[in-house]
């Protein structure tokens, strides 16, 4: 039995150097069995809509970066927006996710409008939020306009370790405190973090475990860090397909009812990367919804799949591999178990 919830952190840390080359079959078996206890077989699916890759921060890891004067910059329109939400909901979607840089052209008066007119709309729906670290005011005006979750991933619970990925300007305190600040104010907590970031350690990702059970965030967001070409990163070594499985297990162990996905960062190092996630206890898709003709400008890292699909396509093959590795595709909201 691994008792991930009673362990101290260097014995976290002594189970991930065990199964970083390999997850073993218990831990794979232990995740899977908490995953079905509590969501069966199910795969909820969420539909992403990039909305903006403009971003004021210069995270050293990340291929939108304010400083990449190679990305072609892009925004889509509040009509742009609603029509993928309408193609969404033509698809059988329930949920959206508005992901974006930090961009300072979308006043919250904009993504509250946004917000509301797709809520007015589809009142049955979920909104997620992804566009970073706001004030308390801010994240108010959100929940008051329809907004449900939120997601904004720590990347990295130790401070020395989140100075190394991030410019001075910014401050994992203050990521820490948007989070805490975002679960007090009702709404779905996503948190998260890569694997495998530049100088990241066995303790630093067991400090991420731990964070994450203080916490206790209704999704956790983890996948394999990537490369980008255009990034100060660009020459380092990426996260690998075992250590990721490893950590979603893991995570799965430490909070069982979470939602976790199984992210495209996975399906972009190993072609089978997101059934293997399923396997590991992961029980989320986010197929794409952005217009296809800017997906490949929403580039984090670099090779990412599915960017030439049309939406309806990618549910296509998404029900496919869901279905032919003994799973079901869930288009409901999929709300989160965690209180
Ligand atoms: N590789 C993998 N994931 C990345 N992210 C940003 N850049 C990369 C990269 N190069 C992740 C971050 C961010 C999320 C939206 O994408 O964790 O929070
Ligand atoms: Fe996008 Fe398969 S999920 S093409």
């Amino acid at each position: 039995m691994i008792d991930i919830q009673s362990m101290n952190r260097q014995e976290i840390a002594d189970i991930i150097d065990e199964n970083k080359n390999e997850p073993s079959e218990e831990l794979l078996r232990a995740a899977v069995k908490v995953r079905n206890e509590h969501y069966g077989n199910k795969v909820f699916v969420r539909g992403l809509i990039e909305f903006t890759n403009y971003c004021k921060n210069g995270c050293y890891y990340c291929g939108i970066r304010a400083e990449n004067g190679n990305v072609n910059r892009y925004r889509l329109t509040e009509e742009e927006i609603l029509s993928c939400a309408d193609e969404g909901h033509r698809l059988g979607f329930n949920t959206y996710v508005l992901q974006g840089g930090e961009d300072t052209f979308f006043t919250d008066k904009k993504i509250c409008d946004i917000v509301y007119k797709i809520k007015s709309k589809y009142p049955a729906c979920a909104i997620t939020l992804s566009i970073g670290e706001k004030s308390r005011e801010s994240y108010e005006a959100f929940k008051d306009a329809g907004a449900d979750r939120y997601l904004l991933r720590h990347e990295t619970a130790d401070n020395a370790h989140y100075r190394k990925l991030h410019p001075e300007y910014m401050s994992l305190e203050n990521r820490k405190n948007c989070l805490y600040t975002l679960r007090e104010l009702g709404f779905q907590v996503g948190a998260g973090f890569m694997v495998g970031s530049p100088y990241q350690t066995s303790e630093n990702l067991a400090d991420d475990l731990l964070f994450l059970k203080d916490l206790q965030p209704h999704m956790v967001g983890i996948g394999p860090f990537i490369p980008h070409s255009d990034t100060p990163f660009a020459k380092e070594e990426g996260g690998t397909l075992p250590l990721t499985l490893t950590m979603l297990a893991l995570t799965r162990l430490m909070l069982p009812k979470v939602l976790l996905p199984s992210t495209t960062a996975l399906g972009t190092i190993d072609p089978k990367g997101r059934e293997k996630g399923f396997d590991a206890g992961a029980n989320v898709v986010m197929p794409n919804l952005s217009p296809v003709g800017v997906r490949a400008d929403y580039t984090l890292y670099d090779n990412k799949i599915c960017t030439g699909d049309e939406a309806a396509q990618c549910i296509m093959c998404l029900k496919e591999r869901i279905e032919r590795s003994g799973y079901e595709m869930d288009m409901g909201r999929g709300d989160s178990l965690v209180d």
